[in-house]
């Protein structure tokens, strides 16, 4: 008797040792909870369009609302060209012109896939005359931010190629893969240097003469940081250039790069969310902030989408990664205002140990980013969470004088464990009285053309099926026309509280006004089968690329 109990118990001890054994060694970081199967890439996402407009999805258009952001379209680009051609941007007040990504013609390349996607072949002719016969990848002006670059142009080339061979417009020329290809290859391999560390984490920036990565000031040294974002948001555009040329460099350097924080063991305090910024020479990190929004936004986008994009047993772990990530932000990050009557969800940070009540518009990404993850993965909690972060998002917009929203603002949590005295509430009178009205009070009053709440809209639409996200959308394409409309185009606003004010507008517009804001519109309102949800990703300047199932 004694001795079977013995027996027993010693096959007890050696599973429990050969468990902890397992879990020291095998396990990834923060799988714990995580019960359920990650599907195979098929999945439906879109709402079914079909079933509700008697078989024909294309009964869902707007015809009139799709044209009104046409014609915003051709005006920016009308301007554009007669003003600013060659050149990154307009200034759509004084009618000059500027070039901050490098001289590239960022506003011709970022915005062909729009325009490819809105039909507008003479416009695309242009572009893809600029992109076959004019631009140089082969010098730059000023230091070249691979991120930047990455998303904005490489992501625009390679999309371009999958959506010309998807049908969506007649191709300018028979030959324009290898045309288009050879373009992105040049400025991919001029890229190169950029992940020469240690740890194969990108550079920050790199000297297209010296051909070497450096910091944001064009110097090298071993104390190079990064944030999350810059780290991990080019493997969507890498791999598709990979699969596009038949050349693995791109997608081997870009996984290399990724893997430093996707399979990281430190720094994680919350399952998924990572402290940053981190160092590119050990990986590590040397920062301790928490975050969803930028500077470490699209690192937990593109988690989803690497996984959407190439369904796969190796991309698995990154819809898991993702779980975890959304999961710990539904846990420790999300607030609700304080107000009984007419409450608001919103996103906290966390940073040198505490949380910080503040959010920006770049985070309104988020909403839309949980819609799409949570639909694919069937997360009922995690839906409704992207829900309530998108109508927090609008509350923003509609809240303010001009119905725009602003660049950040700040709220009172109503959780009293999140609400420790440091808490700083509005301090000055406009801010104390926008408190009293809307619930929350802003910290910086700009409007600078940013997508990322119509992007959200646009998820919830394009996921929901519910009417309420093309209202909304609409509303904010008349408040943004209202807002930001200049002499040459459209303009960054300096204050949302204002409208119209004399003085109010910035003279700059970014390429992303016509790249994404722009086209996640028109999308709202165009045929749902339009760069389906099923079919294609966007990567995080809404270039979208063709899933590979
Ligand atoms: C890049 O390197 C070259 C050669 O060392 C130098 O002349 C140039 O100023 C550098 N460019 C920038 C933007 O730092
Ligand atoms: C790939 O990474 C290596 C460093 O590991 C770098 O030297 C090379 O230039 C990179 N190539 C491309 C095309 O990114
Ligand atoms: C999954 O796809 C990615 C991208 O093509 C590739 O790098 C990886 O090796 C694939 N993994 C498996 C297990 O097939």
């Amino acid at each position: 008797m004694i001795a079977r109990r013995s027996r027993v118990f010693v096959a007890f001890l050696l599973a429990l040792s050969f468990y902890f054994f397992h879990q020291a060694f095998f396990s990834n970081p923060g799988s714990k909870g995580f019960d359920f199967v990650i599907p195979n890439g098929n999945n439906r996402i879109q709402y079914p369009f079909k079933e509700k407009f008697k078989g024909i999805t294309a009964n869902a258009r707007d015809v009139e609302k799709a044209e009104a952001v046409k014609r915003v379209m051709k005006r920016t680009w009308k301007f554009y060209k007669e003003r600013a051609w060659g050149y990154d941007e307009i200034r759509p007040v004084t009618g000059a012109h500027r070039n901050s990504r490098n001289g590239w013609g960022a506003t011709i390349i970022d915005s062909m896939t729009t325009t490819a996607i809105m039909g507008l072949s003479d416009i695309f002719a242009d572009q893809y005359d600029w992109v076959v016969n004019r631009v140089d990848f082969n010098k730059a002006e000023g230091l070249v931010d691979p991120f930047e670059t990455t998303i904005r142009y490489l992501g625009a080339l390679v999309s371009t190629v999958d959506l010309l061979e998807a049908g969506l417009i007649p191709p300018p020329s028979p030959t324009f893969r290898k045309d288009i290809l050879k373009q992105a290859k040049t400025l991919a391999d001029n890229l190169g240097p950029v992940f020469d560390t240690p740890t194969g984490m990108m550079w920050p920036r790199i000297n297209f003469t010296e051909a070497r990565g450096m910091d944001m000031y064009g110097r090298r040294h071993q104390h190079v940081e990064v944030h999350l974002a810059r780290a991990g948001s080019h493997w969507l555009e890498y791999s598709t250039l990979s699969h596009l040329t038949g050349d693995g460099v791109y997608l081997e350097n870009s996984t290399k790069a990724w893997d430093c924080l996707v399979f990281n063991r430190r720094g994680e305090p919350w399952p998924g969310i990572l402290e940053s910024p981190r160092s590119i020479w050990t990986g590590l990190p040397v920062g301790t902030t928490r975050t969803l929004g930028a500077p470490d936004d699209s690192h937990y986008e593109y988690l989803i989408k690497a996984h959407l994009l190439r369904p796969n047993h190796s991309t698995k772990h990154h819809a898991k990664r993702w779980y975890q990530a959304m999961t710990s932000a539904q846990k420790y990050l999300a607030s609700i205002t304080k107000s009984q009557t007419d409450p608001h969800t919103f996103l906290l940070s966390y940073s040198k140990g505490r949380y910080e009540n503040n959010m920006g518009h770049l985070t309104c990404f988020i909403g839309g980013n949980l819609l799409l993850g949570a639909k694919y993965l069937s997360q009922p909690s995690l839906f409704k969470f992207g829900e309530a972060l998108i109508e927090g998002c609008r509350h923003s917009y509609v809240s303010m004088p001009s119905k725009v929203g602003p660049e950040g603002w700040s709220w009172m949590p109503r959780e009293s464990h999140l609400r420790p005295p440091h808490f700083p509430g509005p301090i000055t009178l406009p801010q104390k009285e926008m408190y009293e009205k809307t619930g929350i009070w802003l910290t910086a009053e700009n409007y600078n053309l940013r997508p990322e709440v119509v992007e959200s809209y646009f998820y919830g639409w394009r996921i929901t099926g519910d009417e309420k996200y093309r209202r909304w959308a609409w509303e904010a394409f008349e408040a943004i026309v209202k807002a930001t409309e200049a002499e040459w185009g459209y303009s960054e606003v300096d204050d949302v509280t204002e409208v119209r004010k004399e003085g109010n507008l910035r003279d700059t517009s970014e390429s992303f006004w016509s790249a994404e804001t722009l086209k996640y519109l028109y999308l709202i309102f165009e045929d749902p089968e339009l760069c389906s949800l099923d079919e294609w990703v966007f990567n995080t300047e809404a270039h979208p690329l063709k899933r590979r199932l």
